[in-house]
């Protein structure tokens, strides 16, 4: 939808007219490479997309929130004055989580009617809850700020941090911060290597040229992500654990290197744990030298790493699954593909690929292909635009 048609609709359900209206968005991600890391103290490589959530916002003088949305029938009122009893909402919780924590941190809480619009795919792996997260906490702060006076800008960190706390307290995903930063600090053809031990980061210009990064949806179901996505999390301290008897220093495994890894990896005992912290000492390194080849214009070097990202998640983190791995199997095969991995936690959701442009419809024909014949439905395909983070949208 349209800025524009969002208004009219937001006019239909809520009534008055447009003169005080006020539209925030804040875009889904994907990540180019580095999963798994983020929770780890290690590197992240994400992009913003133009996908993203788009709410327009009306204050009012109660106490009351009220949500809707232009996809789904739901329609949710909150009661600013008592936040936790909104947790078994299926829809309006990540809302609710987010002011929670913004009352926590001492921000003004105003009454507001809004009207969400996303155009990031609901779960699939591309961040459309960090849209949301941080689109709606960029509006609460902006309206704190007005409510006390305060003329700075708002601080988009600050405002990734409240979109993490709302999902690990309110939500209990125990997330990293990758998603909720991409989203509030992406720019437009850039993509972000942000180190997570101390969220130091670095825009790096993405020149791709003749190439395309492609985005293909399994389109599957995502169950039990969560469950999975936290025991993951809890075998990365594990393993942290035992090898800090012998390395007490290092706090997260993202300092750890490739080689104080190898001298101390007998201090794992369980197998399946090794696996796991393989997997991230590596895939760190990989985004190093992905940032490394980017800079440089080697794309086929980017594309290779890419690619062992994949195999290291499928065969070492095993978050992957049939559905992202015939889904990547089959990039592979296409002519004019350099790389291609999933991206985000895994188990469902998406892959990316960098596809030589004058083949990406191609691309498109033949893995849609060969996933339906062996899944049995259909992948989506979106041809990636890396756009903006998380702002007001004034000139409309
Ligand atoms: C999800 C989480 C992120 C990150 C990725 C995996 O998207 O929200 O914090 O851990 O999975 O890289």
């Amino acid at each position: 939808m349209t800025v524009q048609e969002c208004k009219q609709q937001f006019i239909e359900i809520y009534g008055g007219s447009m003169d005080d209206l006020r539209v925030f968005a804040s875009p889904g991600r994907v990540n180019l490479i580095g999963e798994h890391t983020d929770y780890n103290g290690g590197f992240v490589f994400p992009a913003a997309l133009s996908m993203r959530t788009t709410i327009v916002a009306r204050k009012r003088t109660d106490n009351v929130v009220r949500l809707a949305a232009t996809d789904l029938p739901d329609r949710v009122t909150l009661d600013l004055s008592d936040l936790s009893q909104y947790k078994d909402l299926k829809w309006g919780d990540y809302q609710a989580g987010v002011l929670d924590e913004m009352a926590k941190a001492g921000y003004t809480l105003v009454g507001c009617d809004l009207l969400y619009d996303d155009t990031t795919p609901h779960g699939g792996g591309l961040s459309s809850s960090a849209a949301i997260e941080v689109a709606t906490a960029l509006l609460a702060a902006t309206f704190s700020h007005e409510a006390n006076g305060i003329t700075e800008p708002v601080d988009m960190v600050e405002m990734a941090k409240i979109g993490q706390k709302a999902e690990n307290n309110y939500v209990g995903v125990n997330c990293g911060i990758m998603d909720q930063f991409a989203s509030a600090m992406g720019k437009e053809n850039h993509a972000i290597f942000l180190d997570c031990k101390d969220l130091s980061y670095q825009l790096v210009p993405i020149q791709m040229a003749g190439y395309k990064l492609v985005i293909a949806n399994t389109n599957k179901k995502r169950g039990l992500a969560d469950s999975k996505y936290n025991e993951r999390r809890a075998e990365c301290e594990k393993g942290l654990a035992q090898l800090q008897t012998a390395l007490p220093d290092k706090s997260c495994l993202g300092v750890i290197s490739a080689e104080e890894f190898e001298a101390n990896r007998h201090l794992i005992s369980d197998e399946t744990v090794c696996k796991r912290v393989t997997h991230v000492i590596y895939e760190d390194e990989r985004v190093k030298a992905s940032v490394r080849a980017l800079t440089d214009g080697d794309l086929a070097e980017f594309g290779r790493l890419m690619t062992q990202s994949h195999a290291s998640l499928r065969d070492l983190y095993e978050v992957t699954g049939v559905e992202l791995d015939t889904l990547q199997e089959a990039a592979m095969q296409v002519e004019g593909v350099l790389g291609s991995r999933m991206t985000g936690a895994g188990f469902g959701g998406c892959t990316v690929s960098l596809v030589a442009e004058d083949r990406v419809e191609q691309f498109i024909r033949e893995c849609g292909k060969t996933y339906e014949e062996k899944i049995g439905y259909s992948a989506s395909f979106y041809v990636s635009e890396i756009g903006d983070g998380g702002r007001e949208i004034c000139d409309m």
